[in-house]
């Protein structure tokens, strides 16, 4: 084989890689597309097919961390998805406890307390920490 022909393998290969991580959204993304999408948007900006039916609007979720002093605020996100009825969601949102069992791991907040969180309601927060803006 010459080197230039290695070199075409190389780069193909390479292109192929790209392809792949394109196509493969992570876990959160996945949980988020589906369980998420139809209120909050596909961008979390609170503009999916079912808000303008909703009698009160869909937060926002690109501005948790905006609206919390430019800290996301991992915690509070995470309680307001499981199991917790939540300050605003008046039983709008569906409760997400059931979707989101799962192996069990230890999360440390930023404060320093470690807490025993579902894998699954981690890669949504961690999903829903890349739509901020
Ligand atoms: C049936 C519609 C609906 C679905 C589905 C839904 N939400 Fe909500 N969500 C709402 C509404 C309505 C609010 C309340 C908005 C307000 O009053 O600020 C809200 C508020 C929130 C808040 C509070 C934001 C804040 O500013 O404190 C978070 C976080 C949230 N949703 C995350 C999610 C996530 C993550 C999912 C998917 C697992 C989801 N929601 C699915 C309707 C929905």
């Amino acid at each position: 084989m010459t080197k230039k022909m290695i070199g075409l393998i190389l780069v193909a290969a390479g292109l192929v890689a790209c392809a792949g991580a394109e196509q493969k959204p992570s876990a959160g993304q996945v949980i988020f597309e589906s369980y998420c999408v139809t209120c909050h948007g596909p961008k979390g900006h609170g503009d999916g097919p079912i808000a303008a039916q909703l009698p009160a609007a869909p937060a926002d979720l690109s501005m948790l961390k905006a609206s919390n002093d430019g800290v996301f605020p991992a915690a509070n996100v995470m309680t307001q998805i499981y199991g917790y009825p939540g300050r605003y969601h008046k039983g709008m949102m569906p409760e997400f406890g059931p979707i989101l069992n799962g192996p069990m791991v230890e999360w440390t907040s930023p404060q320093g307390e470690t807490v025993l969180t579902p894998q699954p309601l981690l890669d949504l927060v961690s999903y829903l920490e890349t739509l901020q803006e």
